[in-house]
């Protein structure tokens, strides 16, 4: 098997084909070094560190991210993950009761059992905008009639995701924005871009209100480490942490630094993976992790029969689903058992879904992916007889 000559800069065990970076990112060894020592600070002294030293290690690192990401540091907050900046953006944006929160059916699982809770509280109620999955995807104008559809006068939020989770879909945000701003002025859109950093250059879309996005995937910062930007200073004015505590009375971003104690190495750290991520050229890198995608995907179209069902320029850039050849939909804990067959018997790492009335494996490509790596995926359908 030819190993690929970035694969050593990551601690990944050489016995497995790590082919879910989309789930869970790997820390390449150079970061993890830089986050050891701010633990060993940390260690050191940690009255001093929580005291003097991490306040102004955290605020440079939020100076750092916020213009990479193209925004700036009084319009940027770090958070832990995207389900629970999703979460915080959606409970901080509903302000009214009885009025209505709307996501898609592609939407994230953990975020939809967020919003769901949130309009409970509030009284208020979720709207599902309908993207079916079966026998393909619909086109870019059937996604953005479905929210179309989905939104009312009392819409307050509406969660997008830029890249859908278990679908790996490139959603046509800027189509469907367009259409909120038009139908639902009064709303605010919060993009859900788990996937995005790294991956989608610009990072942040024309229009939303609130963006937020996972270092711990792409750019393979430690975890947990997340974004979430405000468009402007009154959305910022808006935003609240979930957990309200010292600092809260001096506003976004302020009142989401100081959350009690814990270890913030991944955050300031943030930066290291940034810098390690751009020490590729960037083009290389992008164009190594879709020819990869492409070509594995082919490879396992022609080897189990089947063939794509989304249109190609709903394709996500490294990260793709290939149908697998069976007639009958999984249940997910068939998945989860075929997933666990494919990393025990076939020493690697992926993940099998059933979204709609098929069931896919979808694949991740980073830098580190050859397309060797894939070769064993193609003998899924034999360990499929015995679940
Ligand atoms: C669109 C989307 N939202 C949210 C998440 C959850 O990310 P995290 O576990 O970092 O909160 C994912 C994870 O894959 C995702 O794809």
């Amino acid at each position: 098997m030819s190993v690929s000559k970035y694969r050593e800069q990551w601690s990944l065990d050489s016995q497995v084909a790590y082919l879910n970076h989309g789930s869970f990112g790997a820390v390449p060894k150079v970061v993890t070094v830089a986050q050891r020592e701010i633990q060993a600070l940390e260690e050191k002294n940690p009255n001093l560190f929580f005291r003097t030293t991490l306040p102004t290690l955290h605020d440079e690192a939020r100076k750092f991210v916020a213009e990479w990401l193209g925004s700036s540091p009084e319009l940027f907050a770090f958070v832990p993950n995207a389900s629970q900046s999703v979460i915080t953006a959606a409970s901080a944006l509903v302000t009214k009761p009885r009025s209505q929160i709307v996501a898609t059916s592609l939407g994230y699982g953990g975020v939809l059992n967020g919003l769901a809770e949130i309009a409970r509280r509030t009284q208020s109620t979720l709207r599902i905008a309908e993207i079916a999955f079966t026998a393909g995807v619909q086109t870019a104008d059937d996604i953005a009639d479905s929210v179309f559809a989905a939104l009312t006068p009392d819409t307050s939020v509406v969660v997008l995701d830029q890249i859908t989770s278990e679908t790996a879909l490139l959603l046509p945000l800027e189509q469907i924005v367009r259409t909120i701003r038009r139908v639902a002025p009064q709303a605010r859109v919060v993009i859900d871009g788990a996937h995005t950093p790294g991956m989608l250059s610009p990072m942040l879309p024309a229009d939303f209100d609130v963006w937020v996005g996972n270092f711990h995937k792409w750019i393979c910062a430690p975890r947990a480490s997340a974004g979430l930007v405000c468009k402007n200073s009154t959305i910022a004015n808006q935003m609240t942490p979930l957990a309200p505590s010292w600092d809260f009375e001096a506003g976004f971003p302020k009142s989401f630094f100081a959350q009690g104690t814990d270890d913030y190495s991944s955050y300031l750290v943030t930066p290291d993976a940034i810098k390690f991520h751009d020490s590729f050229n960037t083009n290389e890198c992008d164009t190594h992790n879709r020819t990869v995608i492409d070509e594995v995907a082919k490879m396992l179209h022609n080897a189990w029969g089947t063939e794509p069902d989304v249109p190609t320029e709903m394709f996500c850039p490294w990260m793709r689903l290939v149908r697998l050849p069976m007639k009958r939909q999984l249940t997910k804990a068939e998945a989860d058992a075929l997933t666990l067959k494919v990393s025990q018997e076939l020493n690697t790492e992926t993940v099998i879904v059933s979204p709609g009335d098929s069931n896919y494996v979808r694949l991740s490509a980073h830098i580190y992916n050859e397309i060797e790596d894939y070769e064993k995926l193609k003998q899924i359908p034999s360990l499929m007889i015995i679940i």
